[in-house]
């Protein structure tokens, strides 16, 4: 099948990739870490989440970082908003997109965002409705669309309702997320598959942690689905506090390299993405793991 010609990534590291560290991140690195992306020519940058911080406390300075960044012209900023309280944090900072969530299992559901799928759908309305009235893009993310920690096996029919819901509220876009990276290419196939004929495909995220080293493959695959969304965390950065033993997002050099052999653009400096994560690894005292920004490191001081 064919792939796309260029492929949107949406860098989630600020976010995904930070929410789960043990140790406060200064707000200084955060927003060091956000513009170096941007200026990395991102498209899309996931920046912060406006959650409760007793939830996750990593988060807690999101307006600070927000009001710190240099604003890139083109680079559209999201943040997480669980409900209005973090949606009217999310406007007073000036993002352009919201992003709601909420999961393809029951289980998962309740252990993130403390609520059953459709309270949380209920939960959405209003903020869906704030954002169209403010002009900001809505995004809709479907946690363990491939598998749930608590749950096991989800069947693609799940994922299929909750992105239905998410158009009905009048989502812009819509990631199917593998947030425990267990599946495989089939299954993702199936599943993007079962999604894309409700939904445009041009308007589907991959959205795919690495935990059992298949994220690339998984990319591929839903790439030959018609799927041009991809997210990805720099130096594989991540994990989600509420989803025990989980990985990171795949690494952003990995699919940068990937990408770049498939004659795919992006419109993203992979040098400067491979000294990012560098760096980033740097502050968090422990290295990448990304294997394409690992081996060019390597390769240059050999
Ligand atoms: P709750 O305890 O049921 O909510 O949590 P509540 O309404 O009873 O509020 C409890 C307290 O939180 C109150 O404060 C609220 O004011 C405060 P108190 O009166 O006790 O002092 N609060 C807030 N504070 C700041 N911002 C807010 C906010 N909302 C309430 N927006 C809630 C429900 C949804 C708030 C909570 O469960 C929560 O914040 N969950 C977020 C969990 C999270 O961030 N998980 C990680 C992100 S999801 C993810 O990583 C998956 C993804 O990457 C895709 C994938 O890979 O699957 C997206
Ligand atoms: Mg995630």
């Amino acid at each position: 099948m064919s792939l796309p010609s260029r492929v949107k990534i949406v860098e989630v590291a600020p976010r995904d990739g930070l929410q789960n560290e043990k140790a406060f991140v200064d707000t200084a690195i955060k927003i060091e870490l956000v513009d170096r992306l941007s200026a990395a020519g991102f498209p899309n940058v996931e920046a912060v989440s406006f959650v409760s911080p007793k939830w996750v406390p990593q988060m807690a300075d999101a307006s600070q970082v927000m009001a710190g960044i240099a604003r890139r012209p083109g680079t559209i900023y999201s943040a997480l908003t669980p409900n209005l309280k973090g949606f009217e944090a999310a406007r007073a900072a000036g993002v352009h997109e919201v992003v709601i969530f909420s999961a393809a299992s029951e289980a998962f559901a309740q252990k993130n965002i403390n609520c059953s799928i459709a309270e949380s759908i209920a939960r959405f309305e209003p903020v869906a409705q704030a954002a169209r009235e403010a002009g900001i893009r809505l995004r809709g993310s479907i946690s363990c669309a491939l598998g749930c920690p608590y749950q096991g096996e989800v069947p693609a029919a799940a994922v299929v309702d909750v992105a239905e819901r998410y158009l009905a509220l009048g989502c812009d876009e819509i990631d199917v997320a593998d947030t425990i990276g267990v599946g495989t290419p089939r299954q993702v196939q199936a599943v993007m598959g079962a999604v894309a004929q409700r939904i445009d495909p041009s308007r589907i995220a991959a959205h795919f942690h690495d935990t059992y080293g298949q994220a690339l493959a998984n990319i591929l695959a839903a790439l030959q689905a018609g799927i041009a969304i991809v997210h990805t965390s720099v130096a594989g950065l991540g994990g989600c506090p509420y989803a025990k033993g989980a990985t990171g997002n795949v690494a952003t050099e990995d699919v940068l390299y990937m990408l770049r052999g498939l004659d795919i653009e992006t419109g993203v400096d992979f040098d400067a993405v491979v000294e990012t994560g560098q760096w980033i690894a740097g502050h968090l005292g422990r290295p990448g793991s990304s294997r394409a920004g690992n081996a060019v490191v390597a390769k240059r001081a050999a």
